[in-house]
């Protein structure tokens, strides 16, 4: 395994065309975009990575994921009013399904469905508490309490934040908002600023390797059912109007985010995490994709 990660990462490195690196996001468009990362954390709690694999970045929307597994706890199945289970084939920062479908978001890992997913944690509760609990169950499920925000990022993201304002107000025009806007958008860019490197993002997602089971702390996170349905979230809508293709390409569960990461998740065999800053013209990273794409040629992970 060791060597098929020093492969990749040897082969990625002479790669020249690495993407443009997020610029809406003043503080991301500033990252050295010549970077590389991956992890594959085992169940049996051994890590593979090469890169700079211990170098935490932003996870932006992977936080998703780890929002919704929250909210799902704390509301269960009631988290289904508010967003759909249905990949939405437009950006993430899309508005336009909002008006038919009345204020509720096609998914939970699309911008506007995000926001309201963070409006159902909060449930009342200041802003604070929320990202605390945020912040602690990441910490949790990846078992590393070292895991923090980068708050560069969150004041960065705030400033220019306006898009999600506008799915806010809209969502909220329909009732689909209960919290005061700015704090929830307080508490959604903090959560996307949760800076991670690949090997504690690759021992994050073991639980979706284990049928809600991370072996190799021994806690159980979430039932078997639920981490086959986080799992379809992930492989149907997790890289937006890239979802097909990437379900093309590498053909396993996986969430992107703008900060250039990626979370894959191969079921029963590992949680892989790689990074590289440079996106395509979707919004993913351009080089972690082909390297998942590498992976799974060289070990035959694809579900499919
Ligand atoms: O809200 C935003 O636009 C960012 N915090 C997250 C977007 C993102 O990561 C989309 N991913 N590919």
């Amino acid at each position: 395994m060791q060597e098929i990660v020093n492969d990749i990462a040897n082969s990625m490195a002479r790669e020249t065309e690495r993407g443009q690196v997020a610029d809406y996001i003043p503080e991301l468009a500033a990252i050295d975009p010549n970077q590389f990362a991956i992890s594959i954390a085992l169940p049996n709690g051994e890590v593979y990575s090469a890169g700079c694999a211990q170098k935490p970045f932003s996870i932006q929307s992977i936080s998703k994921v780890f929002s919704l597994t929250l909210a799902l706890g704390k509301i269960g199945d009631n988290i289904w009013n508010r967003v759909g289970r249905e990949p939405s084939g437009d950006p993430f920062n899309s508005i336009v399904q909002l008006e038919h479908e009345h204020g509720i978001p096609r998914n939970p890992f699309i911008n506007a469905g995000a926001i309201a997913v963070v409006d159902a944690i909060m449930m009342g509760h200041q802003p604070k508490e929320s990202l605390a609990e945020i912040i602690q169950f990441v910490r949790y499920i990846a078992d590393d309490n070292s895991i923090g925000i980068d708050e560069k990022v969150a004041l960065s993201e705030l400033a220019t934040t306006h898009r999600n304002a506008s799915l806010a107000h809209f969502m909220k025009s329909f009732g689909n908002i209960e919290h005061d806007i700015d704090k929830l958008l307080g508490v959604y860019c903090h959560q996307c600023s949760i800076a991670m490197s690949c090997e504690q993002l690759a021992k994050s997602g073991l639980f979706l390797v284990s049928d809600g089971m991370n072996e190799s702390s021994g806690y159980r996170v979430v039932s078997a059912q639920r981490a086959r349905r986080i799992n379809s979230l992930m492989l149907m809508c997790g890289h937006y109007d890239g979802s097909g293709e990437f379900a093309y390409r590498v053909g396993l569960p996986g969430k992107s985010g703008v900060g250039g990461g990626i979370l894959a998740i191969a079921p029963g065999k590992a949680s892989i995490a790689v990074w590289s800053p440079g996106l395509d013209k979707i919004g993913n990273s351009k080089l972690g994709t082909l390297a998942l794409e590498r992976l799974v040629e060289h070990t035959g992970w694809s579900v499919f």
